[in-house]
């Protein structure tokens, strides 16, 4: 993009402060401020200052939020989902999408989450624990299964790095693509685009649900239907307990033709910070943990059960044709108060006290609202669901190795072998990826 048609685009758009320190700029700086003007989606950003023109409260939603039939498998359904799942696996029509554009920040690590250690004896990375089990599950199904990582623009190479540093934890690196989410320019209340310093456009990532646009800008639905992927296990990176392309949730979701599938979990208690699927005015939606009343999160049934009782821990199924047709949909905005460095006018950066711009994401759970079919799967949340979000406390590094060790020995019990509790363990997925393998395992132990 050159400077004229810069300047045209931003002017076009009200938006020509973007280049009011040019003069000032070295050569590298205005070509770097050229390549991100080009990068900007300005039909987007016209929707992003219509929502804070009109004092960005999102549109109130019709329809009274009840809560969902959620599918409770065992005994002769369960086998039968598991064949279903099993048939697609071995037939390599199924891929697996992680969102992994979050930093390690909260935990005060400076890297991609992902690449933050967790294993508790080897201090392996939660990309081990993922890219383990897709391996162990490719050897198990005799298929490919590809997998797609979606990174931030600033975790791209050093999520790459890690994955090369590790040998793609013996993954083909033909089977792993990785991709970069969309970025959007910070604004202020007045809709003006935020400049960080005078050459730079102050620009975050478009939240998790920039994954639908991102697959398709990184040509990677053609990818898809290349290898002959028809359906998507969709995991976030931080929780290494995921039971990744579960063939029981992929073989139900098979089996009712759904469009979107969501495995739920019972709440830890009423106000745990999970997103609750509902239905209203005849579809689904996601409520966030931020946006739940007093009442819904109390509310009990008679018999003293949570009404609003499964949270989504998003880990999701999707059908590829499904998120290609969305692909073409504007997805709901969400929009963020936040403090952003701004530059005064001398160009001087300074570091505001109180929030002063505003950030815009998208959810990739506001797709269900379009889901033709929607299945919702029960877990034990034990066995699958352990996120590392803090860095002490509930959800942190600590609670999750207790809980990754806590199941390894009950699964190794299962086969008569005690470990002590003071005795770290760990297992790598590639050996024994679920309960019965982890048992054989211990029978092995057993027997020397
Ligand atoms: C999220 C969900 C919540 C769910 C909970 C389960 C949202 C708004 N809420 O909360 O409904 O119950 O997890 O643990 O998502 N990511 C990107 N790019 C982005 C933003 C996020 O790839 O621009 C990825 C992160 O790397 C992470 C995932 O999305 O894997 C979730 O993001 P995070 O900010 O950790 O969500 P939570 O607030 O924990």
């Amino acid at each position: 993009m050159t400077y004229d048609e810069a300047k045209s685009v931003l002017e076009k758009n009200g938006q020509g402060h973007v280049l009011q320190f040019w003069k000032q700029l070295s050569a590298k700086e205005r070509e770097a401020l050229l390549a991100q003007v080009e990068t900007i989606d300005f039909k987007e950003l016209k929707r992003c200052a219509a929502i804070l023109a009109g004092g960005g409260a999102a549109a109130a939603k019709k329809g009274k939020p009840t809560a969902p039939k959620v599918a409770q498998l065992r005994g002769a359904p369960l086998k039968k989902a598991v064949a279903a799942g099993e048939k697609e696996l071995a037939a390599g029509r199924v891929g697996v999408l992680l969102v992994a554009g979050g930093q390690g920040s909260r935990l005060g690590y400076d890297g991609p989450k992902g690449a933050y250690s967790i294993g508790p004896v080897t201090g392996a990375s939660l990309f081990h624990f993922h890219a383990r089990k897709i391996l162990a599950l490719s050897v198990r199904y005799k298929a490919a299964i590809p997998f797609y990582v979606m990174t931030s623009k600033a975790n791209y190479d050093a999520t790459v790095d890690h994955f090369e540093e590790n040998d793609y934890f013996g993954l083909d690196p033909k089977n792993v693509v990785f991709f970069r989410q969309g970025m959007w320019p910070g604004m202020t209340a007045d809709g003006k685009i935020i400049l960080d310093a005078p050459g730079h456009v102050f620009m975050s990532p478009d939240g998790h649900g920039g994954m639908i646009s991102a697959l398709k800008a990184n040509g990677c639905f053609k990818d898809m239907k290349a290898r002959g992927v028809k359906t998507l296990f969709y995991f976030q990176v931080d929780n290494p307990m995921v039971e990744v392309a579960d063939p029981a949730f992929i073989g139900l979701h098979t089996l009712e033709k759904s469009e979107y599938s969501l495995k739920l979990c019972a709440k830890r208690d009423p106000y745990e910070g999970l997103g609750m699927v509902v239905k209203r005015d005849g579809h689904f939606d996601m409520i966030e943990y931020t946006e739940m009343t007093e009442e819904m999160n109390t509310r009990r049934t008679k018999t003293g059960d949570l009404y609003f009782k499964f949270g989504s821990p998003a880990i999701h199924v999707f059908d590829r044709a499904f998120l290609e047709r969305e692909a073409s949909k504007a997805m709901p905005l969400h929009l963020a108060h936040k403090k952003i460095a701004t530059v005064d006018a001398s160009g001087k950066t300074v570091k505001p006290a109180e929030p002063n711009g505003y950030k815009f994401e998208k959810f990739i759970f506001d797709a269900l609202a379009d889901a033709k079919g929607v299945s919702c799967l029960a877990f034990d949340r034990a066995d699958e669901f352990s996120p590392v979000k803090n860095a002490e406390g509930k959800d942190s590094p600590a609670t999750c190795r207790a809980d990754l060790q806590a199941k390894w020995r009950r699964q190794l019990l299962k086969a008569g072998v005690q470990v002590p509790e003071a005795l770290p363990l760990e297992v790598d997925p590639a050996y024994a990826i679920d309960a019965a393998e982890v048992a054989k395992t211990g029978l092995l132990l057993r027997a020397n």
